[in-house]
């Protein structure tokens, strides 16, 4: 990947820039929890975005995408937003560092990615972190910090691509760490790593390469219930609140609404759940929250869909210790904890299992937890 970029690069733009580089993300658990005061427990993986980035002494950025063989060439005022939605993320990165004081001139930049698009995997964050990065580092001498980093990217998801997202992915994308998962705290920003090497396990994504529309925004309206319910009750967030509190206005409230908390509610406990039987070794108890959750984000949070149902049952039924969909939800992946001598007995059956039924054969992917944004020096 990298020596294509520094080809491309130096054919469209002559010579060369210096190269940066984000991941995309796992997340062990803790759905939906990041835009409710919550916790999540995410970590970068081996699959990035990298570009290859030069000033280029103008008020332009010019830059090409490998993968979508596209070009775009925009200023950098507010009424110079590009139209191709994959410009926008680089575009409100740009726009984001200026809103905050930050420095941002012209530049060159040519960009390919191993992050698969639509799996569930932040794609989208790898780009804005890798983006938000370099810039920080070519016209600010890295006086950004990082946190202001990932809301940047976070920033540019709501301002720019419509989707009012949390902090998790681009969090991730930013603070990653080799052979780390990493526990935040959504509601104090505080962050832990914990180094993760369950011995006899692995950790499998099963990507159904499917990605279901997301008309009317249904990502955002899981967002607005949340907010509803913790409006009646008076807290900030549903971090502050509890089952009692729940059952106490469920008359109130509707009943989407009502099933959308409650499951926030126990994921918030779950996420705890499961440090704590991390601590311990145990991850019999680690797969049945996984399972716990992704019964919630199917029932209740209603962002399954008949694919990832069907990746779930299967892995129950072979005996695999955890399996629940990952990240947004509507198509994407399951995450999927096995215990080793399970590994290909299991991938042989989803595979073949799923293709009978869907008619196309599932990706799997290794989960191996990788660095987060950086200047690319491999
Ligand atoms: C998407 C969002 C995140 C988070 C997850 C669900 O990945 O970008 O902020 O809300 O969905 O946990």
């Amino acid at each position: 990947m990298k020596q294509k970029i520094q080809e491309i690069f130096a054919e469209k733009f002559g010579g060369e820039g210096t190269l940066y580089a984000s991941a995309g993300r796992i997340n062990l658990i803790g759905e939906h929890t990041d835009y409710n005061g919550g916790f999540v427990f995410p970590g970068a993986i081996d699959k990035v975005i990298m570009a290859d980035i030069r000033p280029n002494g103008t008020e332009k950025v010019r830059v090409y995408s490998i993968d979508i063989n596209d070009y775009a060439e925009f200023g950098l005022n507010e009424e110079d937003a590009p139209e191709a939605g994959w410009a926008r993320y680089i575009f409100g990165v740009c726009r984001e560092i200026q809103k905050r004081g930050g420095e941002v001139k012209g530049f060159d930049a040519v960009f390919a990615g191993n992050v698969p698009l639509g799996a569930g995997l932040s794609s989208s964050a790898a780009l804005e972190s890798c983006f938000a990065f370099a810039l920080n580092d070519l016209f600010n001498e890295g006086k950004i910090d990082k946190f202001e980093l990932a809301r940047i990217g976070q920033s540019t998801e709501h301002n720019y691509c419509g989707v009012k997202c949390g902090i998790m992915d681009q969090f991730a994308s930013v603070f990653g760490r080799k052979g780390n998962l990493m526990r935040l705290d959504c509601r104090s920003m505080e962050y832990e790593y914990f180094p993760f090497n369950p011995e006899g396990y692995k950790l499998v994504l099963v990507d159904s390469r499917v990605k279901h529309e997301l008309k009317d925004s249904p990502y955002n309206k899981r967002r607005e219930s949340c907010e509803r319910v913790a409006a009646k009750l008076g807290v900030e967030t549903l971090r502050d609140a509890d089952e009692a509190a729940l059952e106490s206005i469920k008359d109130e409230i509707s009943a989407e609404d009502y099933s959308r908390a409650k499951f926030v509610i126990g994921e918030k406990e779950r996420v705890l759940a499961v440090c704590d039987a991390l601590n311990r070794g145990d991850y019999e108890t680690v797969g049945q929250k996984m399972y716990e959750t992704h019964h919630g984000l199917s029932a209740d949070y209603e962002v399954s869909c008949v694919e990832l149902d069907f990746l779930n049952d299967v892995a129950k039924e072979m005996g695999v210790t955890g399996s629940r969909i990952m990240g947004g939800g509507f198509g994407g992946c399951t995450i999927n904890l096995v215990k080793e001598e399970l590994y290909t007995p299991f991938v042989t059956e989803v595979v073949k299992r799923f293709n009978e039924k869907y008619g196309h054969e599932p990706q799997i992917y290794d989960v191996v937890i990788s660095d987060g944004a950086r200047k690319w020096e491999e």
